[in-house]
């Protein structure tokens, strides 16, 4: 008989290709000193808990049923929105963030509000009183929510066969392993194998399943590229744990679009969804402060408000600082010798801090107008009038480019009662100006607005 021999390969924990022996670079993604070694036994295929589906046919598209599968609508609107207007049966949904985001308080949160599912929560990471601890927080119990604190794939399957959850959640996939591998939970090999025998699971039961990841020190899901290929949505649960608002965004989505982002604040009692978040990214304060400007920006679908805070002052030492927080600080150097330039701002001699409010970070080209207005009036040391606020690209000669989807933005900042909108001259085609109750002053470079707003 022949003996079934442990194997030893090499991963790649970058891209999760293998490799028989170790090498320096990975041959297939070109990373440097990514290789892991693991130990893997052949599984034994018969040994899968999921049981055997029957052959499929292949089926003319027209042919196809068109099943309007009924998605199971979440209790909380942001979250359904994220996911394309619920969650899928069968789906396949992974959820990465960094420690201490409230991923698990997101999930744990919104399952113990469904009454009519049967649901099992896997733990690897915490256990059941710690859950529990957590649900007291949020202040909701649940007969139907069942806990269960399991690193071994094989026993997680015997609990769904007991149990036969509506919803499967995983926290986290990292922390699971197979016995049929002998690598440790987390390593490359584990993941996949996990992640795989998860998906056939969800695809044959129709029940879904929320994968819960970890993220690593770049910012991208841990484990192997694969992972995000097998699943169906990649959700990132963003934002700055030192402040209170999150950011929830689909990365992928085979069920609905990636442009949409649920919003939420972290509270005493658990995650708050925010409705309107203009309101609360703009300071109401009743004084005009110099340095504060309200730029219109539009993340993934939505548009909204926000304060662009900034601080020039002279120089205490040598080198002037620059300090940024929720912008690119390359970029605002660059707004910074556009300034300089074009509007002969001596600013090489100054300190120049700017921060984002609600420590949000913020990608849109558009509010580099505001960032500039809100450096300029600091400088200048002069309030903008209340009830500006600004939507617009600055270009490397001074010049004011127009910006994506000026209508939803005019819009959001109508609504909010804003008096008044500087928007690039180049966005005024195709406006119709008669129906908008704002009134708009169009700029075409960096000194016009200056002098819209100071003179
Ligand atoms: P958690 O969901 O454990 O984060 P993750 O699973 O992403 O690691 O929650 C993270 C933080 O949220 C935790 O440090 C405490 C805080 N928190 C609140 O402020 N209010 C609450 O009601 C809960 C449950 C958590
Ligand atoms: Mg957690």
């Amino acid at each position: 008989m022949a003996k079934t021999k442990d194997k030893t390969v090499w991963f790649c924990s970058a891209c999760g290709a293998q490799a028989s022996k170790w090498e320096g670079r990975c041959s297939a993604c070109g990373q440097w000193n990514t290789l892991v070694e693991e130990r893997v036994k052949p599984v034994s295929r018969s040994a899968s808990p999921v049981s055997k589906a029957g052959k499929s046919v292949p089926q003319a598209v027209s042919q196809i049923a068109a099943l309007d599968e009924p998605r199971i609508h979440m209790p909380s609107e942001e979250l359904n929105r994220v996911l394309g207007g619920g969650l899928v049966q069968g789906s396949l949904v992974l959820l990465g963030g960094e420690p201490g985001i409230g991923k698990s308080t997101l999930v744990l949160q919104n399952l113990l509000a469904i009454k009519s599912k049967t649901i099992l929560y896997v733990s690897g990471e915490e256990s059941a009183t710690q859950l529990k601890l957590r649900a007291d927080r949020i202040g909701r119990g649940s007969d139907n929510c069942f806990i269960v604190c399991e690193t071994s794939l094989d026993n997680i399957f015997d609990h769904i066969a007991d149990i036969q959850p509506g919803i499967l959640v995983v926290d986290s996939i990292q922390t699971i392993a197979s016995d049929a591998l002998e690598s440790s939970a987390g390593s490359v090999s584990q993941v996949r194998e996990c992640a795989a025998q998860l998906l056939k699971y969800a695809k044959e039961s129709g029940v879904p399943v929320i994968l819960i990841g970890h993220i690593n020190k770049e910012g991208s899901l841990a484990g192997p590229k694969v992972l995000e290929h097998i699943v169906d949505a990649v959700l990132q649960f963003e934002g700055d744990s030192q402040y209170m608002y999150r950011i929830l965004r689909a990365n992928k989505n085979r069920f609905g679009s990636t442009s949409e982002l649920g919003i939420y604040e972290m509270c005493q009692h658990g995650l708050r969804e925010v409705k309107n978040p203009s309101e609360m990214l703009v300071s109401q304060a009743d004084i005009d402060l110099s340095g504060v400007a309200i730029g219109v920006t539009i993340e993934g679908a939505r548009p909204f408000l926000i304060e662009v805070q900034a601080l020039v002052s002279t120089a205490a030492y040598g080198t002037p600082q620059r300090s940024v927080t929720g912008f690119d600080g390359k970029r605002m150097n660059m707004l910074l010798a556009v300034l300089e330039k074009r509007v002969g701002f001596k600013l090489g001699q100054k300190d120049v801090f700017l921060n984002i409010a609600g420590g949000l970070k913020v990608n849109d080209p558009a509010l580099d107008l505001a960032v500039i207005s809100a450096i300029l009036s600091s400088n200048v040391d002069m309030a903008i009038q209340r009830g500006t606020c600004f939507a617009g690209e600055v270009g490397l000669s001074g010049e004011i480019r127009p910006v994506a989807r000026i209508e939803q933005r005019i819009a959001e900042a109508e609504k909010l009662g804003m008096q008044q909108m500087l928007i690039p001259k180049g966005n005024l085609k195709g406006i119709n100006t008669k129906r908008l109750s704002i009134p708009l002053v169009e700029v075409s470079k960096v000194e016009e607005a200056f002098r819209a707003l100071f003179a």
